[in-house]
């Protein structure tokens, strides 16, 4: 039907006739003359119809959205009538035919960024014809032509994986699906390929990777959808330098492909208390010039007991985050940010406006400068670097709530001062703790997932201290944002059996849940690990796109429906009998 696409056409076709297919972009009557925006995947070209031209009686009936086929001819148009913001601007088609291949209904939405969520996602099909999405959605396809060159290149294999399983624990709820052979039985839909893809391992296949649908029921963010897809790489006989050496290959080569940017030849490194002490978070993004800086030795000593005690209490602190001329900052400003830590269970946030740094206490602005002397100044200027015109702002308190909510204000105030630069910053994070204390539930969660190794090969030295042993885990950031996870496995089965034992999950329980792995465990399970990348996050942060719902072509809304097909959806009664499903109200409603 086409001899081009729209978007294609430049001054290289000028004088050729063309055919092209797509939908009216926007239509303009201009004194007589009619101009098209005519829109396809590749772009928007403008069609002129002349008033003499038999095609002009036709697209005076056009309206936008309309789907139609235009012949004509490419004329260049004349250098004042460049348009050198569209990648056809330097052209326009001179139509001798205008034929309507469907017309189209009025729309029920305005196709902009002006639309809100709702509508857009119950209208997707129409959402997705704009230019911005149509880019997105074609971003995130060469990302995964890219992925698989490279791994093909690499020696990986593609493998499935099943989709109806058994609980796959990745910390989230399972969606379950019953079973009509099994009555009151049920499949779990994986939260990830883990188990299987250790499996594999195991089954000798060596270097694994899938682009796998991961389903996850739980409270859902910008950043987070119930179905998301991960690129999930396995490889046997590796250490973490192995797995991180293969991964960052991976995305340097990504990236050079589908952004044509040069990522660091090598990735920075930091251990998960590092980044918790300087940046008050397990993701930093390391384009902000901030950091959190520990000034507990230079308050242990003063009379104002906000600080004095968390200072000498090593399960606590006291983080300081100098703000760059930040003493411009109002007072309603800096009582904004106070309510903002308190979200994060901050009881207070001090601070000090740096008028003259030479000058000592005498120099500050300050409601706690009264309660400190002349050394600890000195002392917090040295280790702060604080010097005229900046802002100091101070959180005391238990170690993980300051450094979270401190964490949190360096990014809110790093963004809302414009000092995220537009560079690319990639992070690995290690060393992370291997459980995770609940005081509410009184029991040890696995930082990762319990399949994680380690670092101490003696399942007995595990036991002794499990708060404190470090895990062969590792996290990759970019910009803040955490794209991948993963981590050298057990391979062993009495050190699986003693991280089921320390997460509370009993011999009959793991065996009756974890069986297979464990047996599996003991016929000669090669040493392992790999790594799942977040594909709907990797693809937005290369988008520029602030939601992974702008990424993926079928998201669903933050209370995990799809407005467009009313998923989910009640079921006839005659098919909850066949599964023997009963229904009852919820408990409370
Ligand atoms: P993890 O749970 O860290 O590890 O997941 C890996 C990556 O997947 C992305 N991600 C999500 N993206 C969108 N929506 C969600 N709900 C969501 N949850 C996670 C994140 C994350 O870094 N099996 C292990 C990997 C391994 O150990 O190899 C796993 O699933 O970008
Ligand atoms: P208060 O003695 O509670 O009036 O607090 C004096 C100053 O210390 C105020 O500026 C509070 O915002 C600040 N402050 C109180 N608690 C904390 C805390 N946990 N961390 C940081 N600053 C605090």
């Amino acid at each position: 039907m086409r001899t081009h696409l729209c978007g294609e056409l430049n001054t290289a076709q000028a004088g050729e006739t063309v055919s092209l297919c797509g939908w009216v972009d926007q239509r303009r009557d201009l004194g007589g003359l009619i101009f098209l925006g005519l829109r396809d995947r590749a772009g928007i070209v403008q069609v002129v119809v002349e008033p003499d031209s038999d095609a002009f009686a036709d697209a005076e009936r056009l309206r936008k959205e309309y789907c139609v086929r235009v012949t004509g001819e490419v004329r260049r148009r004349p250098e004042s009538q460049w348009n050198d913001d569209m990648a056809t601007g330097r052209i326009e088609v001179v139509a001798s035919a205008v034929e309507l291949l469907n017309a189209s209904a009025p729309l029920p939405l305005l196709m902009s960024d002006e639309d809100g969520e709702e509508v857009r996602l119950k209208y997707r099909y129409l959402d997705l014809r704009r230019p911005r999405m149509q880019k997105n959605l074609q971003l995130r396809a060469a990302l995964n032509r890219a992925i698989r060159n490279h791994l093909d290149g690499e020696g990986f294999n593609e493998f499935e994986t099943p989709i109806l399983t058994r609980a796959t624990p990745e910390g989230a709820r399972d969606y379950l699906v019953p079973s009509r052979t099994h009555p009151g039985e049920f499949f779990a839909l994986p939260q990830s390929p883990q188990l299987f893809k250790q499996l594999l391992m195991m089954a000798g296949m060596d270097r694994y990777y899938q682009i796998a649908r991961c389903f996850r029921d739980e409270d859902l963010r910008a950043d987070r959808q119930p179905e998301f897809t991960q690129l999930d790489l396995e490889m046997s006989f590796v250490t973490e330098a192995d797995v991180q050496a293969m991964a960052e290959d991976l995305v340097r080569a990504v990236f050079a492909d589908v952004l044509s940017v040069d990522l660091p030849a090598a990735f920075p490194r930091m251990t998960w208390r590092q980044a918790m002490e300087r940046y008050g978070s397990d993701k930093p993004d390391l384009r902000l010039p901030l950091e959190l800086v520990s000034v507990d030795a230079h308050v242990a000593h003063v009379e104002f007991k906000v600080f004095a005690g968390p200072a000498a209490d090593p399960a606590q602190r006291v983080a300081a985050l100098r703000v760059p001329a930040g003493a411009e900052l109002s007072r309603k400003q800096i009582d904004e940010y106070t309510a903002y830590v308190a979200r994060y269970g901050a009881k207070g946030l001090a601070w000090i406006k740096v008028n003259d740094a030479t000058a000592g206490l005498e120099g500050l602005q300050s409601p706690i400068a009264k309660f400190l002397d002349e050394t600890a100044w000195t002392g917090i200027a040295q280790a702060t670097g604080a010097t005229d015109g900046d802002l100091l702002l101070f959180g005391a308190g238990a170690w993980g709530v300051t450094s979270n909510f401190m964490g949190h204000l360096l990014v809110k105030l790093g963004h809302d001062r414009g000092l995220a630069g537009d560079d690319w910053a990639p992070l690995w994070v290690t060393e992370f703790p291997m459980f995770e204390w609940d005081e509410e539930t009184q029991r040890f969660y696995a930082m990762h997932h319990p399949f994680t190794a380690p670092a101490v090969d003696d399942a007995n030295a595990l036991r002794d201290d499990p708060a404190g042993s470090v895990s062969r885990g590792y996290d990759l950031v970019l910009n803040g944002a955490e794209i991948g996870g993963g981590s050298i496995r057990i391979h062993r089965p009495e050190m699986q059996q003693a991280v089921f034992d320390l997460l509370g999950i009993g011999t009959e329980e793991a065996g009756e849940k974890f069986g297979f792995l464990l047996e599996a465990l003991k016929y000669g399970c090669p040493p392992h690990g790999g790594i799942a990348f977040g594909l709907d996050r990797m693809a937005a942060l290369m988008a520029g796109e602030a939601s992974i719902r702008d990424v993926i072509a079928f998201p669903k809304t933050t209370t995990a429906q799809c407005v467009m097909t009313d998923a989910p959806s009640a079921v006839p009664q005659d098919v909850l009998q066949e599964l023997g499903v009963v229904l009852r109200p919820r408990e409370g409603s």
